[in-house]
């Protein structure tokens, strides 16, 4: 009798590679963010939780015989509202895109035989810090890897990862998980329970980097990081409980310079309309807060006071869903055994992306 191990071998040995593949890659939300000092590679230690919450663009790959290609179509997910243009033009179909950078570069790293055309419908507001473009970029790492059936170990994935971005790791992995060095040290949590959230995304943007080095500038009534790192070492022993999360705050709202009072004004709006404890995702510019058990989100998003676009998410245990495109056997016509590559209907298979 065979193995677990050797049935699911011989399953991946006998299924022939698909020549399409859809991938839902989602959003993820900082849960607390505490910054140390810099490091001398330029970057900064953190502290940490990621969390992935329903709000997905989708990537659709198919196999070509060389070369990538991509089409963008942005599709309006908000509850209320509407993303301001600038931020829909920051998401090109240009080689720049995190799409075209990651199949680039695994297509070196693996010697791909061909390459592929891919189509991302675009939901995820970008630079925002909700993590759009990594979670793109590890969709095009996943799909391809199916597309061709190949396969990185963690460390080449993880490796991959840091090429494109601090928070691609998590993006492969999703969940609720304890993110520190740059965001690739990742420790998978347990969320207590799940919860529902509002996410305002302001039409102002924040450079990632230029946060960063505002940091390294305003030190006053920064927790000290020895602290953090203590909280790092004892998280996770028990469930994790999102809002005493949030309660650790996020480092970024303390640096926001002039847009300190939009943010508060922000806050206050979010509040009022029925939210609990808003801070900012990653450096923001976007915030979300909680919505209260058994209280309707429709109604709170209908009260809340101002122009900006509200997303409503819940949390959720993945960062990639993987749709295999394959020819399948229509049942009870005959042997599968022999079958020409396109016989019967064509099926979705979905899969668990690695
Ligand atoms: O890695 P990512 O592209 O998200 O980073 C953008 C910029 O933010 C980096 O070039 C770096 O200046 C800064 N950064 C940092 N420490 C981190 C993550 C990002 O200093 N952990």
């Amino acid at each position: 009798m065979s193995t677990p191990k050797e049935r699911h071998t011989s399953r991946h040995a006998s299924r022939p590679a698909p020549r399409r593949v859809t991938v839902d890659a989602h959003a993820k939300l900082n849960l607390g963010l505490a910054v140390g000092p810099r490091r001398s590679d330029g970057f900064h230690d953190l502290v940490t939780v990621f969390q992935s919450i329903s709000l997905h663009d989708t990537l659709t790959a198919t196999r070509t015989a060389r070369g990538f290609t991509l089409r963008v179509r942005h599709e309006p997910a908000a509850a209320r509202g509407r993303v301001a243009r600038p931020t829909l033009r920051a998401v090109t179909s240009g080689p720049d895109n995190l799409v075209l950078r990651a199949a680039r570069l695994l297509a070196t790293r693996l010697a791909l035989p061909g390459g592929a055309r891919f189509t991302l419908v675009k939901r995820i507001p970008a630079r925002a810090g909700m993590g759009g473009g990594s979670a793109d970029a590890a969709a095009a790492i996943a799909a391809l890897l199916a597309l061709y059936g190949r396969r990185l170990s963690a460390a080449e994935k993880t490796a991959c990862a840091l090429e494109l971005g601090s928070d691609v790791p998590f993006a492969f992995v999703g969940g609720t998980a304890l993110g520190m060095g740059r965001g690739e040290l990742l420790r998978p949590l347990r969320l207590g329970a799940p919860f529902r959230a509002v996410v305002a995304v302001p039409d102002w943007r924040i450079s990632t980097r230029a946060a960063f080095q505002r940091h390294d500038q305003v030190r006053k009534g920064l927790t000290p990081w020895r602290h953090h790192l203590r909280f790092a070492r004892t998280v996770g022993r028990q469930r994790v409980e999102a809002l005493a999360l949030m309660r650790r705050g996020n480092r970024f709202e303390a640096v926001l310079g002039r847009r300190r009072r939009d943010l508060d004004s922000l806050c206050a709006r979010l509040r009022a309309a029925g939210l609990v404890e808003p801070h900012l995702t990653g450096s923001g510019s976007a915030v979300f807060a909680i919505a209260p058990r058994g209280e309707s989100v429709r109604e709170i998003v209908a009260r809340f006071a101002g122009d900006e676009p509200l997303f409503t998410v819940r949390s959720v245990r993945r960062a990639l869903r993987l749709h295999v495109h394959a020819p399948v056997a229509r049942p009870g016509k005959g042997t599968r055994t022999g079958a020409p590559p396109n016989a019967g209907a064509r099926g979705r298979r979905r899969t668990r992306a690695s």
